[in-house]
């Protein structure tokens, strides 16, 4: 998630459990062949057999319009040996729409068509090229259209994110839109948007009949959110956890976020370091009450000594544990 899910939060996240596989941030491509490193940088985890360091596969995702010039680019990255490539069709921003990427795409199905094959040509075939799609732009209509295009392009998978660009991120999600779209493609299909506990989970993989879900902001909130949804298993209908208790305690996520804050300063810009702790936190506080005190703490610094030293001072309670142990 471009912004918010990077290779540090990806690190993070998958050592909590409970993902199979991730979808990279947008790595956007207008008219130029991106150099290896630029894929290495968004995508560290090419330099570490595509998977994050808990192991878990990543796929990157590839967001342009252009059929050439993207399959020239996938052909650099296929190189890099990831877990397939994926091709965004949902990015609801206003600079990208306007160079007729990501969610704009959706007009035109026949274009659609047109990148996913190029890229498909592209790709060696062992490798599975995937992508993600709104359900429209301005309305759903030619949701199954597009999702056929895509197909019929060679798209190995489908993630369905169920809101059209116009939708935004504003609940609900249309799963039963999902099953419409499951009813007339053969590729397996993917159900994402507004999965925030086990029961979402669950209520989605009904209404949509997908069983593979992914999840975006629910996990960024609730880290524990995915081993506790594969606690249930793929076809658990019965009674499901509806709070909004978080899965993981906060004395278990702490060092999590030790390690995030760590992670960010050493391989994020020192200007963006002290803002990536406070999103985050910003998207705990709604499950940890220990996250939104954080939050206030941290709120107006943005010396990242400062934070070093309030991070040190979280984690002695612990140590002092530990020690005398
Ligand atoms: C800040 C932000 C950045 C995002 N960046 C991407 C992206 O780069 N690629 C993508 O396919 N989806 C992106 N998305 C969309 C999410 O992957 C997901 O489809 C959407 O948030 C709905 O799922 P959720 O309700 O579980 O969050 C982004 C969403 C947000 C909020």
């Amino acid at each position: 998630m471009e912004g918010l899910l990077d290779f540090v939060l990806r690190d993070i996240l998958t050592r909590a459990g409970g993902i199979d596989r991730c979808v990279s941030e947008f790595i956007r491509v207008n008219n130029t062949l991106l150099p290896a490193r630029t894929f290495e940088r968004i995508v560290p985890e090419l330099l570490n057999g595509g998977r994050t360091f808990a192991g878990v596969p990543v796929r990157p995702q590839l967001l342009g319009s252009d059929p050439q010039c993207l399959a020239e680019n996938a052909a650099v990255l296929a190189g890099l040996g990831p877990f397939g490539v994926d091709l965004n069709f949902g990015c609801p921003a206003k600079v990208v729409n306007r160079h007729g990427g990501g969610a704009a795409l959706l007009e035109d199905p026949e274009l659609l068509n047109r990148i996913m094959a190029a890229v498909r040509r592209a790709v060696p075939a062992p490798m599975p090229v995937s992508a993600k799609m709104r359900l429209g732009l301005h309305d759903d209509l030619r949701a199954e259209e597009c999702a056929l295009a895509l197909q019929e392009g060679g798209a190995e998978e489908l993630v369905v994110h169920a809101r059209t660009k116009a939708d935004a991120y504003r609940p609900p999600a249309y799963w039963e839109r999902i099953a419409d779209i499951r009813a007339v493609v053969k590729i397996p299909v993917i159900a994402n948007g507004e999965i925030w506990t086990v029961q979402d989970a669950q209520r989605c993989r009904a209404l949509s009949g997908c069983s593979a879900l992914m999840l975006g902001r629910g996990m960024v909130t609730d880290p524990g959110l995915a081993l506790a949804i594969a606690a249930q298993g793929p076809g658990a209908c019965g009674a499901a956890d509806a709070s909004d208790a978080p899965h993981i305690a906060w004395n278990a996520l702490l060092p999590l976020v030790a390690d995030f804050w760590l992670l960010a300063r050493t391989r994020l810009d020192r200007k963006k370091q002290a803002g990536r702790l406070k999103q985050w936190l910003n998207f705990l506080r709604h499950r940890y009450p220990q996250a939104e005190q954080a939050y206030l703490e941290l709120r107006a610094v943005s010396d990242v000594q400062q934070i070093d030293a309030w991070m040190a001072a979280q984690q002695q309670p612990r140590a002092a544990l530990t020690a005398r142990a």
